[in-house]
């Protein structure tokens, strides 16, 4: 009921305290604190976001919890604990991590997000899906985000929880993350309601790429006009930052994002060849059939010049492909 929800967030808060305090102010927190210094995470933005330390030890967690009388079988349906495989009792979720507070959209500390020292699987391990935490409903940095958002009537979407971090000190008080998921139509209503603008700066691999094209059409049923922001191909808002700087970031994505319709014309365009005959004719028709789609005509019109002074095509025949396959798409 409403009684073991409050006391789960209860117990979530305490133990981002306990895990920042371990971070901060002890011995075992350094390497943790040295691998965050060296990936140019700054004291200011591990305050602002809670970060932590969860040590190595099975069960300091488990402890810590039992000796201020929280019910640890709650504890573990809540994703703070594991049962031990012969019901014994329970040992600590998170161990030897850094960790990463994730909020509900009013600022309750619902899940929590562990990354390892170095490489390793799972890189992040996050809390299950709990009586607190839905990840189709969930976005990270929400909470935060929110006052910007509603003031600029613009989101910008990350995939991971270091790109929000660093994008923040960038300036960037309107981010958030999907933290793995494909994002929901649940997200986007969300978005939905605050802003009018998405910006999408998801990271520059193949993956990224394709997840950004999934997304604007959620987004756009949302009623959310899509813009893509894009990165050098393999880098990823955190690794641009630390290569490039917040300044370049700033003006070299975020305040250049291309609209959805080009993006989608950019990528269908990646994966032709152009030298080749057949590449640029599949390639035209495909852009054809993305800007058919368009329910504006001066919309329609404006992509399919381009794509004929592109191309040294005729517009006339141009938009007689595209009428042909507007018809088909009703
Ligand atoms: P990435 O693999 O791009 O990680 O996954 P990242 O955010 O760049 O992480 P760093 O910079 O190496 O620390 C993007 C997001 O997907 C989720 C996390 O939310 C991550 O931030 N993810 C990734 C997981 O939940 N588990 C994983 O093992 C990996
Ligand atoms: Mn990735
Ligand atoms: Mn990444
Ligand atoms: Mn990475
Ligand atoms: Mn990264």
């Amino acid at each position: 009921g409403g009684g073991d929800r409050d006391t789960l967030i209860g117990a979530h808060e305490l133990s981002v305290k306990l895990y920042h305090y371990l971070l901060m102010n002890t011995t075992h927190g350094q390497p943790a604190l040295q691998y965050l210094r060296s990936r140019g995470v700054t004291d200011k933005q591990i305050d602002h976001y809670m970060i932590g330390y969860a040590p190595p030890e099975w069960d300091t967690l488990a402890r810590f919890l039992e000796k201020r009388e929280y019910n640890l079988a709650l504890m573990e349906k809540g994703g703070l604990l594991i049962a031990k495989q012969d019901r014994s009792g329970y040992i600590d979720r998170f161990r030897d991590r850094i960790m990463f507070p994730i909020w509900s959209r009013d600022g309750k500390v619902i899940a929590m997000a562990g990354r390892m020292l170095g490489e390793g699987q799972p890189k992040y391990l996050n809390s299950p899906e709990t009586m607190l935490f839905n990840k189709s409903r969930n976005l990270y940095n929400f909470h935060y985000a929110r006052v910007s958002m509603r003031k600029n009537r613009r989101v910008v979407l990350f995939e991971g929880y270091m790109d929000v971090i660093k994008a923040w000190s960038a300036g960037v008080e309107n981010g958030v993350a999907s933290m793995g998921t494909a994002l929901t139509d649940e997200h986007a209503s969300l978005l939905g309601r605050n802003a009018d603008e998405a910006v999408l700066c998801y990271d520059g691999d193949n993956a990224g790429q394709a997840a950004a094209l999934k997304s604007i059409p959620i987004l756009e049923r949302a009623g959310m006009r899509v813009q893509v922001a894009m990165l050098p191909k393999g880098m990823d808002p955190d690794e641009f930052i630390e290569k490039h700087g917040a300044q370049a970031f700033m003006r070299e994505t975020i305040e250049h994002p291309v609209s959805a319709t080009k993006f989608r014309l950019l990528y269908a365009k990646k994966n032709h060849i152009l030298l080749e005959e057949e590449g640029q004719k599949d390639y035209l028709l495909e852009a054809v059939g993305i800007i058919a789609a368009l329910d504006s005509p001066t919309e329609r019109e404006f992509y399919l010049k381009e794509l004929s002074r592109e191309f040294d095509m005729s517009l006339d025949s141009l938009k007689q492909d595209a009428f042909e396959r507007r018809q088909q798409l009703q």
